[in-house]
């Protein structure tokens, strides 16, 4: 047993966010979990997923990748906010708070980042008309320019799911404003070529993301911490640079948002950046149901630059984040060790965002903090996005699998 260096330690301390008192600074991040039922409802296994989250120590889980509208998926069957979602999500928030955790929950707009056929819809909303390469897949080939008066309803949109969200017992909300989502369609300079109030530099940009910010926080008030995750760079070109990112972050802690998570990738562009290391790629068209997405998948295969996995890849970017504002800002990317934490905190981060080493080990920071372990033992193969683009559920490839029959029964049920 090896005592923890004092920088890693730091981390096992509580914060303030907003409203919320987290018992330390690590956090589950959104990482779809893919266990909502077909009709879109939280499953038992996502209630047991977000329990094991809170029972290996984390200050705060959270629920992955929910639509703020039916308009707003991305899937047929992603979670969604809606009345009769909540007492199925208060099953989830339940599990969650008897493990001592906070519970956050991701909502987002898929913009043209859709694989579903919206009833009504052939182009879909976007900040700028155009192509839709993402949307192609499915037959939706264009994305068009949204009139301000669409903007003005997605914000509402936001804030009536965020109060939805409070309805059932959770702490936070996490805005998705990265990894090519609507509100990320508006912040690269390569989706958004509007020229009004919307769009022009990184300030204008980010103008939709900080009305979706002001729109939820007058919703909730104080009832929830605000949370938004935020790219630090696109990596692909005429992508968000950091810089720009360093202006977002500016324009919504003006907003009034309370934590920006630091990361980074586009699910279109360059889904690799997100992660930092390649798809497993054969099995990933393995579990393509349609030969456009065994095709797609071969694209991306192309496009990925190859190279050894780098811990904390966005470090760079996020530290320039870090330098142009003193609000609590969150570390993603590549933590797989106490060296890694300690690193973290000596940058001068709050919190620190994990996916990858949780679905591996969801008791990998009980082990740290005792001295069982110092690094992770997930080597970054990404086959957990394998499992969930199967349909499996979430999980590691070296762990048992998750029953599907605890995928479709709703949590409160
Ligand atoms: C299986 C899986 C699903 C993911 N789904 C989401 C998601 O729904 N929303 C999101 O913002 N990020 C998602 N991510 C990205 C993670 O939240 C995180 O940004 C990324 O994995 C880097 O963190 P890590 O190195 O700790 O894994 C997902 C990651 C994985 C592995």
């Amino acid at each position: 047993m090896t005592a923890l260096p004092a920088a890693a330690a730091k981390a096992f301390l509580p914060i303030q966010i907003g409203p919320l008192t987290l018992r330390n600074r690590f956090i589950k991040s959104g990482a779809n979990e893919g266990a909502a039922t077909a009709d879109g409802l939280p499953s038992k296994q996502l209630a047991a997923h977000h329990r094991a989250m809170a029972a290996g120590g984390v200050a705060m889980t959270t629920v992955a990748y929910t639509a703020v509208s039916a308009m707003g998926r991305s899937f047929a069957n992603q979670l969604w906010l809606r009345p009769e979602a909540t007492k199925h999500f208060r099953a989830v928030t339940d599990a969650v708070h008897s493990e001592g955790a906070a519970a956050s929950i991701q909502i987002t707009h898929g913009g043209s980042f859709t694989f579903m056929r919206r009833p009504g819809e052939f182009a879909a909303p976007s900040a700028s008309t155009g192509f839709n390469e993402g949307g192609a897949l499915t037959g939706t080939y264009l994305r068009r320019a949204m009139r301000v008066s669409e903007i003005e309803a997605i914000a509402q949109d936001f804030a009536q799911a965020a109060l939805e969200a409070r309805d059932a017992g959770f702490d936070a909300v996490e805005i998705h404003m990265g990894h090519g989502y609507l509100l990320s369609q508006f912040l690269t300079p390569s989706s958004n070529r509007r020229r009004d109030q919307y769009g022009g530099d990184a300030e204008r940009r980010a103008r939709f993301g900080a009305l979706v910010v002001e729109r939820v926080r007058d919703a909730v008030g104080d009832k929830l911490a605000i949370v938004c995750k935020m790219n630090v760079v696109d990596g692909h070109s005429r992508g968000l640079t950091a810089k720009d990112a360093a202006v977002t972050a500016q324009v919504l802690e003006r907003a009034g948002a309370q934590l920006l998570v630091l990361s980074g990738g586009r699910n279109v562009e360059a889904p690799w950046v997100t992660f930092g290391s390649p798809f497993p790629i054969a099995e990933m068209r393995k579990y393509a149901q349609r030969f456009l997405e065994r095709v797609a998948w071969r694209l991306v295969d192309w496009r990925t630059p190859k190279g050894p996995f780098k811990e904390m890849y966005f470090r760079d970017f996020s530290n320039v984040v870090r330098a142009a504002t003193k609000m609590p800002l969150a570390f993603i990317g590549g933590v797989k060790s106490v060296d890694n934490i300690a690193q973290a905190m000596d940058d001068g981060f709050d919190c620190i965002v994990l996916a990858r080493v949780l679905i591996h080990d969801p008791e990998i920071l009980l082990k740290f903090r005792s001295g069982a372990a110092t690094a992770s033992g997930c080597n970054s193969c990404n086959r957990c996005i394998a499992q969930l683009w199967a349909g499996h559920g979430t999980s590691c490839v070296f762990n048992a699998p998750i029953d599907p029959v605890t995928l479709q029964i709703p949590a409160a049920a």
